[in-house]
């Protein structure tokens, strides 16, 4: 139970080591389901960053005197990769599964800005600038993540699986212009 802002940051704390740590796993489900080499190559760096964003939640966790090894299981985590995981099931490798790859990892994404957003935020409330200020690189690099799928749904994997509904579902009228 919390009864302090410090029992609410360990709370906290342990509950985003743990979020990594699964998304890490649910990472590496999503590149086995990638088609898209751009899409495979955005999960490889983002899970070599989060290697490192890892590291810095146990560094994190030292400075305050938490015991990382204490997270439990992150739920809100688990939800959305067992919703990711539904996805791939359900659909045949290509770039329409890429789509739903892309928004997956988006929604992982924002809740992770969302709880380092809240760290850092009770880091400084806490007077830990040196734990925020570690926290915050990260914050920055899930940005960072959640831009670069954007950029690359809108530039390739979007318009692809666009492409290959209008050429599957639409033969007569390919060409003709109908860009809506
Ligand atoms: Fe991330």
């Amino acid at each position: 139970m919390a009864e302090t802002m410090q029992d609410l940051l360990e709370i906290e704390l342990l509950d985003a080591l743990s979020a990594e740590r699964q998304a890490l796993d649910g990472m590496e489900a999503m590149l086995d389901a990638a088609a898209s080499q751009g899409l495979r190559r955005a999960i490889q760096e983002h899970m070599a960053e989060t290697r490192r964003q890892i590291e810095r939640l146990e560094q994190a966790a030292q400075m305050l005197g938490i015991e990382p090894d204490d997270a439990d299981s992150c739920e809100g985590i688990q939800g959305l990769l067992e919703e990711a995981q539904e996805m791939i099931d359900l659909m045949e490798p290509g770039p329409l599964r890429d789509v739903a790859l892309v928004a997956a990892a988006q929604k992982v994404e924002h809740y992770e800005i969302a709880a380092y957003g809240t760290l850092c935020a009770l880091l400084g409330a806490a007077g830990q600038p040196q734990a925020a200020a570690l926290l915050a690189e990260t914050l920055e690099e899930e940005k960072a993540a959640d831009a670069r799928l954007s950029q690359l749904a809108e530039r390739e994997i979007n318009p692809e699986a666009l492409r290959r509904d209008q050429a599957a579902n639409d033969p007569d009228r390919r060409g003709a212009g109908s860009a809506a």
